[in-house]
């Protein structure tokens, strides 16, 4: 069975007479080598992949190592300086011009991170764009695009303009606009790079199930780890333009091909790079030491919680007060807290995270986060850490205090 996208020995160096840059690179040299000599990039270095119909296949690596130059050279966006890239068995770099048009117009579908939304034409026309282009009849395209959209759970926004939509929303409009075209091949440069960390998971989770049902080809580039491992059937792991390893996550994580590998999976492990002053929240409630028992009462009822911190002059954690402590004051009418303030069990900004975990098994409550001055910085609470896991990214998580 022919695959159906194959990249054979690509190599793309971007700018015109190549052959020496070509020619270096065939010698050994290095990216910043070939620069250094010639002046040209090395965007693909020696590429070689199969992409299996309809497989989920991740480009990942960091910015720079060539990801979306791979990508553009799959629909012929870009077009190798030597070697070569097959769609179904055919090699784009020979396709003439009317044959790439076909190509891209009906076999490929691309998805950016800041897709062209028009701003002017509402949903359901920007989704239909595609196929009027193609010369579709309005009704027809409208029927496909109406499809489309209900299947990414749109239905309801057809006639809506495209201001009037979240983040998340215009990429999902993105992605209908890519699938009412009905190629099989989808090209995904970081389609949801841009949304905040709920959403992303969220449409991670779209895209699966979505994919399930139309079982299209898709390559996926993201520089997010846990995207790549939930995503790809298969990932490749690119840097200065070569792919150092392809591989099913399992296969990646037991067995790294090499030490940047094994460096780049564990780089990405937040859990060490992440400390506790990150992944921490503001309280939805604190009170300062000059404010009255009765105050501190009603914040807690407000927040239906018993206990607060009590912080004083510049942000300084003073400790902490419960709601047992201050019933009795309230009772006699004392307007200060002062002297039922506890020790609030604390950890400093800079303790990584894996260090986070043991102090917040032994801590009933919210550990108080500080900087080095003892000035209060926000709350660690179970809950923080598991959305800070789940998340991973640090996005705009809830604070569950
Ligand atoms: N049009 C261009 N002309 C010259 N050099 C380019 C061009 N586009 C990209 N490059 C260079 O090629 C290399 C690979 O770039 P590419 O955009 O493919 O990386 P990427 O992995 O997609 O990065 P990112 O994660 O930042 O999107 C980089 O060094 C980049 O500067
Ligand atoms: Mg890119």
């Amino acid at each position: 069975m022919t695959a159906k996208i194959e990249a054979k020995n690509l190599v793309k160096i971007y700018g015109n007479n190549t052959g020496e840059a070509l020619e270096l690179f065939n010698q050994g040299y290095s990216r910043s080598e070939i620069l250094k000599q010639t002046g040209l990039t090395l965007g693909v270095a020696g590429a070689n992949f199969e992409v299996a119909e309809g497989e989920i296949f991740v480009l990942i690596g960091l910015s720079g190592s060539g990801k979306s130059t791979l990508l553009r050279c799959i629909n012929g966006l870009l077009m190798p300086t030597s070697g070569s890239l097959l769609v179904d068995g055919n090699a784009v770099e020979k396709m003439g011009g009317k044959e790439l048009r076909r190509l891209r117009g009906e076999r490929i579908s691309m998805v950016f991170q800041h897709f062209a939304i028009l701003p002017n034409r509402n949903i359901i026309d920007n989704v239909a764009f595609g196929l009027e282009l193609r010369g579709v009849e309005r009704e027809a395209r409208w029927a496909e695009a109406s499809e489309a959209l209900d299947s990414v759970g749109l239905g309801d926004w057809k006639n809506k303009m495209p201001q009037e939509l979240s983040g998340g929303m215009k990429q999902r409009v993105g992605l209908a606009r890519a699938l009412v075209m009905e190629s099989d091949i989808l090209l995904m440069d970081e389609p949801f790079g841009a949304l905040d960390a709920l959403i992303r998971a969220e449409m991670q989770e779209e895209l699966l199930t979505l994919q399930r049902e139309i079982k299209k080809t898709v390559v996926f580039v993201t520089h997010d780890l846990d995207e790549a491992l939930r995503l790809g059937d298969r990932i490749a792991i690119m840097r200065d333009g070569a792919i150092e390893q392809i591989g099913t996550a399992d296969e990646i994580l037991a067995e790294p091909a090499n030490e940047y590998v094994e460096q780049f999976l564990t780089g990405i492990d937040v859990s060490k790079i992440l400390d506790a002053a990150s992944i921490s929240k503001w309280p939805r409630e604190l009170v300062r030491d000059s404010e009255s028992v009765s105050v501190a009462l009603h914040r807690m009822k407000k927040t239906d919680t018993d206990y607060l911190f009590v912080t004083g002059q510049r942000r300084k954690l003073v400790g902490m007060i419960t709601r047992d402590d201050l019933l009795p004051l309230s009772k006699k009418r004392q307007t200060s807290f002062k002297d039922v303030i506890r020790e609030a069990n604390t950890i400093p900004g800079d303790t990584i995270m894996r260090d986070v975990f043991p102090e917040l098994r032994h801590s009933e409550r919210a550990l108080a986060v500080v900087d080095e001055n003892g000035r209060f910085l926000g709350v660690i609470t179970h809950n923080t850490l598991v959305e800070s896991l789940d998340e991973r990214k640090g996005g705009d998580g809830i604070a569950e205090l």
